[in-house]
């Protein structure tokens, strides 16, 4: 990947913590690898991000519904699920100085073919061929161990006073099983007939050998799941059907087609039929995947009825047919995402003779909505007129903010950065000096820097019918 790329990232990390988007995790600390905090823009972003993925997911389909699982689960969820044997990454340590280095991400470095999903015999032939190509990036020396598969899952000491972790309850290495471990509850509830899903916002954890690319590979992390279960064999028009809609809805969202792409994986994980990914045009690392949409079949439930002893097997009230249904999964990272709505709305670019940074992020996405300013600080009328309007405006749409700080350039340039739609400035005019303006204000737009001349009274239905 080219500097340009690399700096891009800086950059966008650097704005990320600037503009209190993201924090590194206990920095007072020196930081915890691979986890991360929202700050106060931050989670408004992330928040609407999830309200979108939700509306689309859940209200906007009339057959799917929403859930929230406890992250702690029974230990044998995971053997069930395969995870404490086949949730491995391969890794190789530097003899030198004990950097470990995960060994699909290097070959692929050099160019071969190569990721998590092969089998250890696959990637260890590669590996053996190569080794005289791959150096270790903190020595320089070439000198490694064999590769060996690295378990992902991260224990808990949970209900456990013994400490001898003979069943030990893991986190939860993909937020979907809670899905699988309540669609019994589901069908008994609420009586869904298949075709239906199950959509989940749940946190994961991944004890991930070198977290990297700020919130791309982290160790923990939020996955926004559907689970769609079928007919058995009927899964393939409804597979591209789900493709299709994830598609439309990044680009709903606003994100640029050009920047997205398809890959369909050669190597499969455990329980995928099939798999494809959508990528992102990630900065400094260029396409990438961002969601996993799988054809899982009946894998989840047959391991699950088999390790619990349940009937997880759906009967057709209308046939008395009785079913373990297929499963098509969509499953992405919200980090992920988050990292690729920022990137994508990032811009440096020309406003009236001066270079600015601007997020150009969809108004619906935009961690704040509307920024009130009095044209002057020190001017009492124009201070009380602009809180009477920032607190009427409040009411109805509560990501408002207020800034009197700096001249009117600097704000401007502080609310592009974190993508306000629209600056709202009060003035002499919306005070009456020029009678014909009394109660009108200047509404400023982000992406064009445009000014316009807005009735205060036609605020609120403005702002709202744009976000
Ligand atoms: N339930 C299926 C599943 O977990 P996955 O491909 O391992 O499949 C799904 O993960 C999505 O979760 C990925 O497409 C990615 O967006 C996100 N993801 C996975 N590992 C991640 C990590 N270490 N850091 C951030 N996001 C991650």
């Amino acid at each position: 990947m080219n500097e340009k790329e690399n700096t891009r990232l800086e950059k966008i990390v650097s704005l990320c913590k600037r503009r209190s988007f993201v924090f590194q995790s206990s920095e007072i600390y020196g930081g915890l690898a691979g986890v991360y905090d929202f700050g106060p823009r931050g989670v408004e972003l992330l928040n609407n991000i999830k309200r979108a993925w939700w509306q689309a997911n859940v209200y906007d389909k009339e057959n799917y519904y929403g859930l929230d699982s406890g992250m702690f689960k029974h230990p044998k969820v995971w053997e069930a699920s395969g995870h404490t044997k086949g949730f491995s990454d391969p890794l190789a340590e530097c003899r030198e100085c004990n950097t470990r280095i995960r060994v699909d991400k290097e070959l692929v470095k050099i160019g071969i073919a190569a990721d998590e999903k092969m089998s250890e015999e696959e990637i260890n032939k590669l590996f053996e061929e190569n080794r005289g190509k791959i150096t270790c990036p903190k020595c320089g020396k070439k000198n490694f161990t064999a590769v060996r598969a690295f378990n992902l899952l991260i224990k808990s000491n949970l209900g456990d006073f013994t400490s001898q972790q003979n069943e030990p309850v893991y986190l939860p290495g993909e937020a979907c099983q809670g899905i699988y471990l309540n669609f019994k509850n589901i069908v008994d509830t609420l009586q869904p007939k298949v075709p239906f899903g199950i959509a989940q916002i749940g946190k994961a954890f991944r004890n991930e050998i070198s977290p990297r690319n700020f919130l791309f590979r982290t160790r923990e992390m939020e996955q926004a799941d559907t689970q769609y279960f079928v007919r058995p064999n009927e899964n393939k028009n409804a597979y591209e059907q789900i493709k299709q809609d994830r598609w439309n809805w990044y680009l709903s969202i606003g994100i640029q087609e050009k920047n997205l792409k398809w890959h369909q994986h050669d190597n499969l994980v455990f329980y995928a039929k099939d798999a494809w990914d959508i990528e992102y045009n990630f900065p400094s690392l260029g396409f990438d995947e961002l969601e996993g949409v799988h054809d899982r079949t009946d894998y989840d439930l047959t391991q699950h009825m088999q390790f619990s002893g349940e009937d997880l097997r759906y009967v057709d009230q209308e046939t008395g047919e009785k079913y373990i249904p297929w499963i098509l999964e969509t499953s992405v990272g919200l980090g992920r995402l988050f990292l690729a709505v920022i990137a994508d709305a990032y811009y440096e670019d020309d406003l009236g003779g001066e270079t600015r940074v601007v997020l150009k992020l969809a108004p619906s996405l935009a961690p704040v909505k509307a920024c009130v300013s009095p044209l002057l600080k020190n001017k009492p009328d124009l201070v009380a007129k602009a809180r009477g309007v920032y607190q009427g405006l409040k009411k109805e749409i509560p990501q408002i903010a207020w800034d009197d700080n700096g001249n009117i350039g600097k704000r401007y340039r502080r609310q592009d950065e974190i993508g306000t739609p629209f600056c709202i400035t009060i003035d002499f005019d919306t005070l009456g000096e020029k009678p014909e303006l009394k109660d009108t204000v200047t509404l400023r737009h982000r992406d064009t820097g445009e000014q316009e001349r807005l009735p205060l009274s036609e605020l609120v239905a403005y702002i709202k019918s744009k976000i």
